[in-house]
């Protein structure tokens, strides 16, 4: 599906990502792990074309991603949503305009925010808000809602863009841990259902380990680690994050309980518990 092939990104000497070669070649949900600085955020910035590669080439699906332009290169921003660690919502829009908003590049030109939208986009709008569980916050504006509901937010207009990919840049940072375990479970649910890849930038080792298939450490600009969750021993975790005997796993840990689920499966729908919010 996706192919890195000496991947290189310089900012003056700077060497942020630094000749990164990997497949993906099914859907798999990958988190990207390493310390401050190791270009996490570069690696993911790009896929979607947010920072110009120096050099090395991106395929999709054998589609060179790198040297594509004009409304091509917006057609493929499309296909790889973004998610932030600040949500990015615009804050006095209502939710469900902001989720809306995902479906904007699919329209050519902007032309203006109030009549682009169908009946259409009203409904697949909800429908996606229903689906992270809380259509009834739609008509508030994005500003009033917490953090979590906000990322849940954005997680809607990604899925209004009907990507191919998801690309989510420390989704979590930002939130407590039982809502930080509400986003990670319904990426997670997107990638399983939708069958969608997922790659996910994270600070923290536990969360890389219990949601993702596979687990890509940097370190450095340099991919250092790629492999099963159950491979990352504490060796391992030592050299992707450069720390000595003393490294101590729960330095790196959300605390993120995954014994119980934020989300149930109800009428193939994704609903909270009670407690979500
Ligand atoms: N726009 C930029 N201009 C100059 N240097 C940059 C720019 N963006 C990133 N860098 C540098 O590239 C390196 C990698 O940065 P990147 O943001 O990718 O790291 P990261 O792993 O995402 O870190 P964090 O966990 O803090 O988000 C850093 O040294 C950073 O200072
Ligand atoms: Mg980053």
């Amino acid at each position: 599906m996706i192919q890195f092939q000496d991947v290189t990104k310089t900012f003056g000497s700077r060497t942020a990502v630094n000749r990164a070669s990997f497949n993906i070649d099914r859907p798999q949900m990958v988190g990207i792990i390493g310390r401050s600085g190791a270009g996490k955020s570069t690696l993911l910035r790009m896929i979607n074309r947010l920072t110009p590669a120096t050099s090395g080439q991106i395929l999709f699906e054998g589609r060179d991603i790198l040297s594509l332009r004009g409304g091509m290169m917006r057609r493929w921003q499309r296909d790889c949503a973004m998610v932030f660690q600040q949500f990015n919502l615009v804050p006095r829009l209502d939710v469900v305009t902001n989720v809306m908003l995902g479906r904007l590049n699919g329209h050519g030109t902007l032309k203006s925010l109030f009549n682009v939208f169908s009946a259409d986009d009203v409904n697949s709008a909800l429908a996606a808000l229903d689906r992270l569980g809380i259509a009834q916050e739609a008509t508030k504006r994005a500003e009033e809602l917490s953090g979590g509901q906000q990322q849940r937010v954005a997680i809607a207009r990604a899925l209004m863009q009907d990507p191919h990919m998801i690309l989510a840049d420390e989704p979590i940072a930002s939130l407590d841990p039982m809502n930080a375990k509400i986003v990670m479970d319904s990426l997670r649910q997107i990638h399983e259902r939708d069958n969608k890849i997922v790659l996910c930038n994270l600070h923290t080792l536990d969360t890389a380990r219990s949601y993702c298939d596979r687990v890509i450490g940097m370190r450095d600009g340099f991919i250092v680690f790629d492999g099963k969750p159950d491979e990352l021993t504490t060796e391992a975790a030592r050299e992707i994050y450069g720390a000595d005997e003393s490294f101590n796993e729960a330095a790196t840990s959300t605390a993120i309980d995954t014994g119980q689920s934020g989300f149930k499966e109800s009428a193939g729908a994704m609903a909270p518990a009670a407690a979500a919010v």
